[in-house]
């Protein structure tokens, strides 16, 4: 099986993200290394723990930084609910997460898998940032990135042009974007496209195991809060980036550029800049997923929630 390790904010989507993960027979998920992001540090732990119960995995699960390198920044408890998983009110995880730190965690089993370690990243960049600080040698010894973050024409979703991974710690994206020659990058844009039905997910919801039942409860507020807002389509970011992570013959269309990290700007703080003209002479870092078989991305849904 292909070696995974995922840093992630759980975070609605991000449980689906795992859920698909876990459910997926080429990979195997070797640790969940996790950020602050959507919420506080001590909500994301939980939240992961907890995920892997309702799952019946023992994936370990490293604690990261509570806070982005420099720069404080706000969370995305208005999407996600307080707790960052719907304030279901559910009964915490048995298990701990590890003593190790999500960063040191990334470096060492780079070494363990070296060569063959797939990362996925599904939340601000802060422990990967941290994990290149650590070992600047860490790329050589991943065989492939997939970040979710950004939003390659400037079309934003928490300042008008930053997408939130990237918005929330500008400077680890930075880290990131300049120390990986070669990176898949699933942007917010990306996102827009690739909605999922809210009534055929109801469906999915109701017809699948214990997986669903969790995740329809979590992921009530959000879809709710999705409903008033964009109507017809719920949009899963992490659960696209993950599609795109365990399935890259899935992708239809994708475009090779630089991607910069803006990091200063009255407005564009935290902004991807995409240099679409090539008009700098850097090398592109990123292959920009535009399109994605929609049904192939459906189907992994489906079987994250045992609905098919
Ligand atoms: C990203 O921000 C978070 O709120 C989601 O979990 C996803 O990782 C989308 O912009
Ligand atoms: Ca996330």
């Amino acid at each position: 099986k292909i070696p995974l390790l995922i840093d992630t904010d759980p975070g609605v989507d991000d449980a689906l993200a795992l859920l698909m993960a876990f459910a997926d027979p080429a990979h195997e998920v070797v640790g969940l290394s996790i950020a602050a992001g959507n919420v506080g540090l001590a909500h994301t732990v939980a939240n992961a723990l907890k995920l892997c119960e309702v799952a019946a995995v023992e994936v370990p699960v490293f604690a990261g930084c509570p806070v982005p390198l420099v720069h404080a920044a706000a969370d995305a408890a208005y999407v996600h609910g307080r707790d960052g998983f719907g304030d279901t009110g559910y009964l915490p995880a048995t298990r701990r997460a590890e003593a190790e730190h999500a960063a040191l965690a990334i470096v060492r089993l780079s070494h363990e898998h070296a060569g063959r370690l797939r990362l996925v990243t599904l939340g601000p960049l802060t422990n990967l940032a941290l994990a290149l600080r650590l070992d600047p040698a860490l790329p050589s010894r991943i065989a492939r990135l997939v970040v979710m973050g950004g939003a390659v024409t400037g079309r934003g979703n928490t300042s008008i042009p930053a997408e939130f991974n990237i918005g929330f710690d500008p400077e680890a994206a930075h880290i990131v974007f300049e120390s990986f020659a070669h990176f898949d990058l699933v942007d917010w844009e990306a996102v827009l496209r690739h909605g999922l039905s809210q009534a055929e997910f109801g469906r999915w919801l109701t017809a699948g195991d214990r997986r669903a039942r969790f995740y329809a409860a979590i992921s009530r507020q959000n879809r709710d809060w999705s409903s008033d807002r964009r109507g017809t389509q719920w949009l899963a970011a992490d659960a696209l980036a993950m599609a795109q992570a365990l399935d890259p013959a899935g992708a239809l269309e994708c475009e090779e550029r630089r991607v910069h990290v803006e990091l200063e700007g009255r407005l564009s703080r935290g902004a991807t800049v995409v240099d679409w003209d090539r008009r700098h002479g850097h090398p592109p870092n990123a292959r920009i997923l535009l399109r994605y078989d929609q049904s192939r991305f459906e189907a992994q849904v489906r079987r994250a929630l045992g609905a098919g």
